[in-house]
């Protein structure tokens, strides 16, 4: 007898939908962006010393498509990220460890709003174009722009031979694997591994961020048994899918790194699910959303224990003194944030890491939410209308 199959089911792997195996897959997809790249074992200055050798200088991060460009790239006057959607996310989530670790001016720029501009970009200028696909037409056209400036070009991308990958200087694989979902989950998070990977690497020789440095790469190393644990919180974000699938709109409030999480929280709500969202970030919350806020709209407020820790906690008081329909993302140890919300809201508690890398424990709950909205919703998640996985028009 024969089995009667169709391919992309077989490409499915047991799941119902790509969205879904894309986001379960992340684990395996951050490991594979780090391998060969990252040293596993923690850095011990007893173990790996040699004779006449500071073990400092043994570099635990390499990125072979880099190697013979990073001086140039040390030494530009600013580092320009272009991308647009999702990758333009994935670059606001780093941008605070680019500019930690490197302290070089790091400037973001949605590819067409860049070119809309034309926007001035100098010879001592390292633009960095972040693409999943390598394909996008606003992305490409702001590469050639940046070329014809005289801009070192680098490309951040997850497609091997594409247009991105090829035309620029130098680059980095982010090898998540093809993604097929239209909305980018697993890209996303490879991309922010990779550029935090990059601004290591452009560090290497900073002796005042060794201890940082470390700090980080170590983080590195346990990332995916985190993000393996934040999966587990699937049956409950389904729950909270339940009962918002009616609601017309839904606010992400972050702030800080997690600015971007609120972004493309928002961005992942849409495009799938249709229903109306908005990142915004809580350092302007009274400078206009407030209005906002009643006892009915749903507000999902990013407030992990990173630097941004105390004013979240002031803006979710805030939140609660208005009465707001509060959903609140918290790290599992945070017994603090557990007892400002005093069982009031529902509570997503995800694992802790290190500031640079919470934006990706962050974001899967929201992947996941977006994902079971559209379900229940009854939408196709891997298709939504009018939109296309790789946008090749300007
Ligand atoms: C399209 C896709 C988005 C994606 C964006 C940028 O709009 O629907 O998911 O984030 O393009 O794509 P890229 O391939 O350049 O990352």
């Amino acid at each position: 007898q024969t089995l009667t199959m169709e391919v992309s089911q077989i490409m499915k792997g047991g799941y119902t939908h790509f969205m879904e195996k894309e986001i379960f897959e992340q684990a395996e997809t951050i490991a594979q962006t780090m391998q060969g790249r990252v040293k596993i074992t923690p850095l011990s200055p007893m173990k790996y010393a040699v004779p006449g050798i500071d073990p400092y200088l043994m570099p635990r991060v390499r990125m072979g498509g880099l190697v013979d460009h990073v001086s140039t790239i040390r030494r530009s006057r600013r580092l320009m990220f272009i991308a647009c959607g999702t990758s333009y996310h994935a670059a606001m989530a780093c941008r605070q460890t680019v500019e930690e670790l490197t302290e070089i001016p790091v400037v973001l720029e949605l590819a067409s709003d860049l070119l809309d501009r034309r926007c001035p970009i100098f010879r001592d200028d390292t633009c960095v174009f972040v693409s999943q696909s390598g394909e996008t037409a606003d992305t490409f056209r702001a590469l050639e722009y940046a070329k014809a400036c005289g801009a070192l070009c680098v490309g951040v991308t997850n497609t091997v031979g594409s247009a991105i990958a090829r035309n620029t200087h130098c680059g980095i694989h982010i090898n998540a694997g093809a993604e097929i979902g239209v909305a980018s989950t697993k890209a996303y998070t490879s991309q922010i591994v990779a550029i935090t990977m990059m601004s290591l690497v452009l560090s290497e020789d900073a002796i005042s961020k060794r201890q940082r440095r470390d700090e980080i790469i170590d983080s590195l190393c346990n990332l995916p048994d985190l993000v393996r644990r934040t999966l587990k919180l699937n049956d409950q974000i389904k729950q909270l899918a339940a009962d918002l699938k009616d609601e017309q709109s839904c606010l992400m409030f972050g702030r800080g790194r997690n600015y971007a999480t609120a972004m493309e929280a928002a961005l992942k709500v849409k495009e799938v699910s249709y229903m109306h969202s908005e990142g915004i970030n809580a350092g302007e919350m009274k400078h206009g959303p407030l209005a906002l806020v009643d006892d009915k709209l749903p507000i999902v407020v990013v407030s992990t224990m990173d630097t941004m820790h105390s004013k979240m906690a002031g803006v979710i008081q805030q939140l609660m003194a208005r009465n707001g329909r509060l959903i609140v993302i918290a790290n599992e140890e945070d017994d603090e944030m557990v007892d400002i919300v005093n069982g009031k809201y529902p509570i997503v508690q995800v694992p802790r890491v290190d500031d640079a890398l919470q934006p990706v424990v962050n974001i899967i709950p929201l992947q996941l939410l977006s994902y079971h909205l559209t379900c229940l919703r009854g939408y196709n998640v891997d298709q939504p209308r009018n939109l296309a996985k790789s946008v090749t028009v300007t």
